[in-house]
């Protein structure tokens, strides 16, 4: 079995890069001094409290590495403290900020005893244990960050009672369980990113709640049931990441409401109806769409063309059908178009037209329209597509005529794969110019003639599939140099002995 094309796993990563957005959340609320703080006064009691609340967390944790919280100790006031910080008048902490500090520990549940806290930051480290429901406590707490450790049990409901919270991340930990329906009382929330942790159960209506939240990230969860419709409430929502649950049903369509809505994925779902005709139209701030590996059916919406800023369409592993008569010229920045394994085409003769309008696309990276029933032959204009372009999956489908000479230009491809269509004539041996190629997969055709030998000096190819053709003559010399192709050849299919309608001599290069 040959290694079924797909889309490379970094252009997935994309649609994380929001939640790095919190940083300018932090911006936002922490460059203005609060008034309530110059009216506390200061007392001994208090920063007694502090002192020995901060101890208590230092004692939780058991293993510091790099000896950040050695500092912690009474040589000098804990305000001066390492990740720690205090109000500039009263002296009380405001804030613990111990991002990547490779801290292994629990979350001492005396953190509820500094009441003065603001912000609580303690990204990428490996806190265990339960998330202290004495968090519930801090009605100051603004900022809650506890992305990237391994926190279990549940969500404390008691958060709800922080209702001046504004960014509630727990993302990347081990959190099982609801959503606590309570959680809906937060209503100065503009982020709730809970992403790549073990939550189940439907999502809350009471999300209708959360007036002011711009980013909603939930994705790969146990998330079940359907999309509630009151999300569609969510005027400010920018980003909605879904994707990797068990949602079923359909989008309701109050979500098309979502003016602002630059970011929205649902990918890997069991979700089902089509996207709406004015999709591009209801989100003319569109940057990421991903509905890829659901059941949705019919057109692609025409109207994404009138969504200037998209860059990423992955609606592959679907039941997409009808024409691509998608227009893309008008958006410069794409970077990722993935329809492949849909029902798009009827195999009939201008089913490539719409390459012609991706020449515009110039931050075009990954084009992959493999797995559909798309006829039509390659137009001369592939070869203005971008340059940028390294990967063009079109395998499996019916797409007949020769190989452009012009795919030379794609000179950033590192892997074509054209297999299992059927085009005819000879391999241009233009490919020779594609110096990144690192697989090059042409079976199942109709081509013929020789093997260019150029196809051989291509150094960084590792995957070459030219069987089932009718192909001649000999391997090229080229290819018998080692030095210069064999060392990254792991596969070359024997074409003559496995299949025997190819006359040619089976390859020579060795792994080495
Ligand atoms: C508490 O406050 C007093 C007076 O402001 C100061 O002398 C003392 O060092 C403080 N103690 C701690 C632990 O911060
Ligand atoms: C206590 O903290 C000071 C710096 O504030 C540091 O120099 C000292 O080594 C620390 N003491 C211990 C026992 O770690
Ligand atoms: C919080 O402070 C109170 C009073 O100082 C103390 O009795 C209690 O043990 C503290 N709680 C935690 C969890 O440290
Ligand atoms: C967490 O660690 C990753 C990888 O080391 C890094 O890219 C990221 O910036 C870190 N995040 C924070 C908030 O420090
Ligand atoms: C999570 O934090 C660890 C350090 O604890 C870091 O190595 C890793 O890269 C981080 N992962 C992400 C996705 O930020
Ligand atoms: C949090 O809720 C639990 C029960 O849900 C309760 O026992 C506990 O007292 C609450 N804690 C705070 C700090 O409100
Ligand atoms: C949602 O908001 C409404 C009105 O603001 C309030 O009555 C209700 O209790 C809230 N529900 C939750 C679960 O927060
Ligand atoms: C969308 O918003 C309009 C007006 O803002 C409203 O009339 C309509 O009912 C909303 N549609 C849905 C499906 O919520
Ligand atoms: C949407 O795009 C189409 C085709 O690109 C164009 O004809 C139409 O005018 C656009 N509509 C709006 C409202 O911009
Ligand atoms: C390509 O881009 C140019 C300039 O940005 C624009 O004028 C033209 O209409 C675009 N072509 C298509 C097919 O959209
Ligand atoms: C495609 O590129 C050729 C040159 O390689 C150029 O002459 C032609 O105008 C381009 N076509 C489009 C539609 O950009
Ligand atoms: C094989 O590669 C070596 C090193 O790149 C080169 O010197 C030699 O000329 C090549 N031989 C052939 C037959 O291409």
């Amino acid at each position: 079995m040959r290694p079924s094309p797909s889309i490379p796993a970094w252009a997935f990563l994309a649609l994380f890069t929001l939640f790095q957005w919190r940083l300018l959340l932090f911006f936002i609320c922490f460059s203005f001094p609060s008034p309530a703080a110059a009216t506390v006064t200061q007392s001994m009691a208090a920063n007694k409290t502090d002192d020995e609340a901060l101890l208590a967390f230092k004692s939780k944790i058991s293993q510091d590495p790099r000896g950040v919280l050695n500092l912690w100790n009474d040589s000098l006031h804990f305000c001066k403290w390492p990740g720690v910080t205090c109000g500039r008048r009263h002296r009380r902490v405001t804030m613990i900020s111990l991002r990547s500090k490779n801290l292994v520990g629990l979350l001492s549940p005396s953190v509820g005893n500094l009441s003065f806290l603001r912000e609580i930051t303690l990204t990428n480290n490996t806190i265990h244990g339960e998330i202290p429901h004495e968090i519930g406590k801090l009605f100051r707490l603004q900022v809650l960050t506890l992305t990237n450790n391994s926190l279990e049990g549940q969500i404390p409901s008691n958060l709800s009672r922080c209702t001046n919270l504004i960014d509630l991340s727990l993302g990347n930990n081990k959190l099982r369980g609801k959503i606590p329906e309570e959680l809906g009382y937060l209503s100065k929330l503009t982020q709730l990113s809970i992403y790549e942790n073990h939550l189940q159960g439907e999502i809350p209506h009471s999300v209708g709640n959360f007036s002011s939240l711009e980013i909603l990230s939930g994705s790969e969860n146990f998330f079940e049931g359907s999309i509630p419709q009151a999300l569609g409430q969510l005027k400010s929502l920018t980003a909605l990441g879904l994707g990797g649950n068990k949602l079923s049903g359909m989008i309701p369509s109050s979500l098309y409401n979502l003016s602002l809505i630059t970011i929205f994925s649902f990918g890997d779902n069991q979700l089902h109806g089509s996207l709406p005709s004015n999709l591009g139209l209801s989100f003319p701030h569109l940057q990421q769409i991903d509905v890829r590996n659901n059941r949705f059916v019919g057109q692609i919406p025409l109207s994404i063309s009138n969504a200037s800023e998209l860059r990423l369409v992955l609606l592959a592993y679907n039941h997409f059908n009808g024409k691509i008569s998608n227009s893309f010229g008008s958006l410069p920045y794409l970077t990722l178009l993935g329809l492949n394994e849909n029902s798009l085409g009827d195999g009939e003769e201008d089913e490539m037209h719409f390459l012609g309008s991706l020449a515009n696309c110039s931050s075009l990276k990954v084009l992959g329209i493999g797995e559909n029933r798309l006829g039509g032959s390659l137009p001369n204009t592939v070869g203005n597509l971008s340059t940028s372009m390294f990967y063009f999956g079109l395998s499996g489908n019916q797409i007949s005529g020769v190989i452009p000479e012009d795919i030379g230009n794609l000179v950033g491809l590192t892997l074509f794969d054209l297999s299992r269509n059927r085009v005819s004539g000879k391999i241009p041996s233009s490919i020779g110019n594609l110096q990144n190629l690192q697989r090059l997969s042409l079976y199942d055709n109709g081509l013929s003639g020789r093997i260019p030998s150029a196809v051989g000096n291509l150094s960084w190819l590792s995957e070459l599939y030219l069987d089932f053709n009718m192909l001649q003559g000999d391997i090229p010399s080229s290819f018998k140099n080692c030095t210069t192709c064999c060392h990254y050849i792991f596969l070359i299919i024997p074409l003559v002995a496995a299949y025997p309608q190819n006359s040619l001599a089976f390859p020579l290069c060795q792994f080495h």
